[in-house]
């Protein structure tokens, strides 16, 4: 079923709510690929309704050229979701049905981890982040949350989120979908040509030496075999690489103790951004 407005949308969720029906929620913004689609497999199995929203929220982007280029491809997204099942509440505002007249966003304190890696190059993603997902929290109010360890810090966040405007909500982390060659999966990915796709493995490729070497070599060193590799690329210009623990996601210059480690690469292939992330240990 398709829903294009709240009041409509809540209607129908009130009504499965009523006979005990479990809710869960994957928001997305469209251009739809198997990576969305291995959330809302995994939401159909632990729910017995889900709802997906297809919505390119505005105020999470930091540049109007990549918020305008947004690959938007609704009629086929649909199509894709309703293949899959014709239980799917598919939800489509447009940007004043879902904020109001005025399209801006809420001012989070999520912490330290705001600050590093996407909060540091993107400003104000996060808070835009934070503010479309109340949104749809609120409209909803569904008993799980599904999100994609493609973009870890966002998960982490949105899981500070249901803490500071305590929502009983349970967020549910999913793995990273990946095409044959070992490119995540993206929406941006459509945007590469075929050679800038081949190329931009090197991320994925980077990501597994590191992983490899992360228990016999220190951060500093690989920190600048990361550096030297994209340097010699001539396709690619990184725009990151951070090693973190996985609860601050606060860059890592040494390791200690027995935390969990994952390493973090955000890159340009010509003007396409794009990002990964790896477990290390
Ligand atoms: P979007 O980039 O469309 O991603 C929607 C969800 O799909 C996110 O949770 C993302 O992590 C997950 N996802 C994307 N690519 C994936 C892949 N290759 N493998 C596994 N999961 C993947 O993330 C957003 O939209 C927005 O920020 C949103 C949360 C919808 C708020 O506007």
């Amino acid at each position: 079923m398709r829903f294009n407005q709240k009041d409509s949308l809540q209607k129908e969720i009130s009504r499965l709510k009523a006979s005990h029906h479990t809710i869960g929620f994957v928001p997305t913004m469209g251009a739809l690929h198997q990576g969305h689609l291995s959330l809302v497999q995994k939401a159909l199995q632990e729910n017995d309704a889900v709802v997906v929203s297809i919505f390119v929220n505005p105020t999470q982007f930091d540049n109007p050229s990549d918020l305008h280029k947004y690959p938007r491809t609704l009629e086929e997204d649909i199509a894709l979701l309703t293949s899959l099942s014709d239980q799917l509440l598919i939800f489509s505002p447009d940007a004043n049905e879902l904020y109001g007249k005025e399209v801006v966003s809420k001012k989070y304190r999520f912490g330290p981890m705001e600050r590093s890696m996407e909060g540091k190059f993107r400003s104000g993603h996060f808070d835009g982040v934070g503010t479309v997902l109340n949104l749809f929290f609120r409209a909803i109010m569904p008993d799980r949350a599904y999100f994609g360890e493609k973009d870890f810090q966002q998960l982490q966040i949105v899981r500070k989120l249901v803490q500071l405007e305590r929502l009983p909500i349970t967020i549910v982390g999913c793995p990273i979908t990946r095409e044959s060659n070992g490119l995540a999966m993206s929406s941006r990915n459509r945007r590469l040509s075929a050679a800038q796709q081949e190329e931009a493995t090197l991320i994925h490729k980077t990501l597994k030496v590191v992983r490899k070497k992360f228990d016999s070599v220190s951060i500093q060193k690989l920190r600048a075999y990361v550096k030297q590799r994209f340097a010699e690329n001539p396709h690619l210009t990184l725009e990151y690489f951070e090693i973190t623990p996985v609860e601050t996601l606060q860059p890592a210059l040494r390791k200690t103790g027995k935390k969990k480690y994952r390493a973090f690469i955000a890159a340009f292939a010509g003007e396409v951004r794009l990002i990964d992330n790896m477990a290390l240990n």
